[in-house]
Formats: structure tokens, sequence, C-alpha cells
């Protein structure tokens, strides 16, 4: 079976073509290398020994993406492709718009005119806002406070609605919680370019000397602790879970939506103290005010993945601090 996957040398999307080629499926990526190096091509050559097509393209190019779909012949899509920084989602409304919405459309014509069917798209945990109960259910109230977390909540209706209108079509939307860790071989992981915005890059770059103190953003939530609980998922068991999603959507039709998390929430101090003592390496933090915009917890009810999929997450927080880590250091013997 052949997938064409947009995104494939960002974060999600290398982990998962790893995981492909070592299940034997052949792969087609199209990165435009905005938040991806091309060196990560070689690395996942290297950790899978296997090859794979790559075009340096963008997604919202319409015409060059079709040449793609009329050359390479896909059987179905992984998208990863898209912007991905709430913050900046924040200052940049239209840029977040017309990417991510734009490229979904672009990609989802060319399937319909070269007959491919099914689709799993990345979606995120954003699109149930601040949830009024825990663990968070697939039929939860949906509600947005980004624009980042609303293109994802446009794509899933934009996908469903062709779901609608053409009963042969499969969208499996996958909403991930907060994907952390690395490859075990230390050669693909999560670097993002300049000051990290999330909790994990920050502490392993903090842990690394490369920044003096992890900033707590508040401690005075409703939690064990009172700093914010998050469902923290190994990005290998998220990477996993997407050749689930692949399976299911060429057997079935129509929309489908899972929680791809552990069930279980950690909090920012949980976080920090598990990762200072697997690594034994210290850490400095500030407690400091609350970030907008933030919640105070948030964590998957699973089950709907197991009963459909077939899939549940099976590596821990300790993996996922532990290879978190490796990867950095991984990254200095280069
Ligand atoms: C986790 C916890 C912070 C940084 C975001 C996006 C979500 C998804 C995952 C893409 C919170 C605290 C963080 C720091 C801190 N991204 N924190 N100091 O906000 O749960 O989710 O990333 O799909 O869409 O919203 O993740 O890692 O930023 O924060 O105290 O320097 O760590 O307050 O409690 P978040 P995060």
């Amino acid at each position: 079976m052949k997938v064409l996957v947009t995104g494939g040398l960002g974060y999600i999307g290398s982990h998962t073509v790893v995981e492909l080629l070592e299940d034997n499926y052949e792969v087609v990526v199209v990165d435009n290398l905005s938040n991806s190096s091309i060196d990560v091509y070689d690395k996942i050559k290297t950790i899978t020994g296997k090859d794979f097509v790559f075009y340096e393209e963008d997604v919202c190019n319409e015409d060059k993406l079709d040449e793609i779909f009329a050359k390479e012949k896909v059987d179905s899509v992984i998208h990863f492709a898209g912007y991905k920084a709430v913050g900046e989602s924040c200052e940049k409304p239209l840029m977040y718009y017309e990417n991510n919405l734009m490229s979904t459309i672009s990609l989802v014509k060319c399937m319909q005119r070269h007959g491919v069917k099914s689709i799993v798209f990345s979606s995120s945990a954003t699109v149930y806002g601040s949830p009024e109960k825990l663990p968070i259910e697939e039929d939860f109230p949906l509600s947005t406070t980004n624009p980042y977390g609303t293109t994802k909540l446009f794509i899933e209706h934009i996908l469903t609605d062709v779901c609608n209108a053409d009963n042969t079509f499969s969208a499996i939307m996958l909403r991930y919680f907060n994907p952390i860790g690395a490859h075990k071989s230390g050669l693909i992981g999560e670097n993002p370019k300049g000051i990290p915005n999330n909790l994990m890059p920050y502490i392993v770059r903090v842990a690394d000397k490369q920044l003096k103190e992890l900033s707590v953003f508040g401690n005075d939530y409703d939690t064990h602790d009172g700093t914010g609980v998050r469902d923290y998922i190994h990005v290998v068991d998220l990477a996993k879970g997407h050749l689930k999603a692949i399976e299911k959507a060429a057997k079935s039709s129509g929309a489908k939506f899972y929680n791809l998390g552990t069930g279980t929430g950690y909090s920012v101090l949980d976080l920090v103290e598990t990762f200072k003592k697997v690594n034994n390496v210290d850490v400095p933090y500030k407690i400091v005010g609350r970030r907008p915009g933030d919640i105070a917890a948030c964590y998957a009810d699973p089950k709907l993945a197991l009963e459909e999929l077939g899939w549940k997450a099976e590596l821990g927080i300790e993996e996922m601090c532990r290879d978190s880590y490796n990867y950095i250091l991984k990254q200095k013997e280069k």
C-alpha cells in the first residue's frame, strides 16, 4: 500500500514515516521544509534502512500536488502539513487560515481527481477548548480559543462535509493530546527553531544549559500540585496510532474521530521531577504567573481508539523523558 504523507519530515510526520516504512508501506512525502529540515530525510533512511520518495513542495500548490498524485498513484493520505504555533496564530490569523485551510482544500481536490478515497488528519485536543469535565470523550462539546485551534476544527468540518457529499470517502481525524519524546535512536525528535513554546522542549534546553531556567506558568490551578495537568503521549505511540487509522480508513467510509492520549494526566512539576530523576540532571525553575489561554487540566478518555482502532499508548512518562533528552544529547554528538 502506498501512502502520501504531507509534512512527513516534521516532528510527528517523521516518526510516522519511520513506522510506515518498518511496516512495509511505500511512502511519498511532500514537505516544504518550513518547519523541518532535509537532514531528517537521511535520518529516516538510516533508522529504517529503507528509501522513500520526497518532494520539496508546498501542499498549497495544487498544480504541483496534482502532478505528484498523477505520477505516484497513492492509495491513501496522512495530512500533517500545517502551521501549529498557538501564539503565532494569534498574531497572524490570516496566515494560519490561508495556509492550513487552503492546503487541505487543495489536497482533498487532488485526492478526488485521482480517486484517492481515504485520509487521516492530524487534529488536536485543542478542539475541545476548556472541557467541562474529565477525562475528555470524542462527543464532548467543541470550542476553540485561538486561530490555530480553529483551523483544526474547520478542517474537521471540511472533511466531514466531504464525507457527507461522497459516501465512498473516508476521513479519520486523530485528536492528539500532548506529543513529546523521540525515537529511541535519538536521530529524530522535536527541536523547534527559536525559544520553545512547549514544555518538554523547554525543559530539555534548560537541562542542556542552553536556557537558564524553566518558568512554570502558574501554581494556583485546581490540580494536585497547582500546576497545569496534561496528557503527555510518546510520539512513537502517536505514530503507531496513524498506522491503525490508515488500516481503518481503508476499510470504512465516513468521518471518524479518535482521541490519541494515554488517559493519564501529569502536572508540570510531575514532568520536571520525572525528567530530573530518569536523566540524573538538574532543571532549575521558577514559578511565574499563568500563561493567558492556558487551561488547568486536560487528559483523554482513549477507550474509543482501543475499541475501534485496536490502539493504545504503551510507553510511559519515564520513556518520554529519557527519549526527549537522549535526542538532544545525540544531536550534540554530530
Ligand atoms: C503544557 C503545560 C503550560 C511551557 C499546546 C497546544 C496544543 C498542542 C500541544 C499542537 C501547560 C506549562 C509550558 C513553559 C510551562 N500543540 N508550561 N512553562 O499548551 O498544553 O498545548 O501544545 O497541536 O494545541 O495548545 O502544551 O507544552 O505549551 O504546555 O509551565 O515554558 O506546561 O502552562 O500547563 P499545551 P505546552
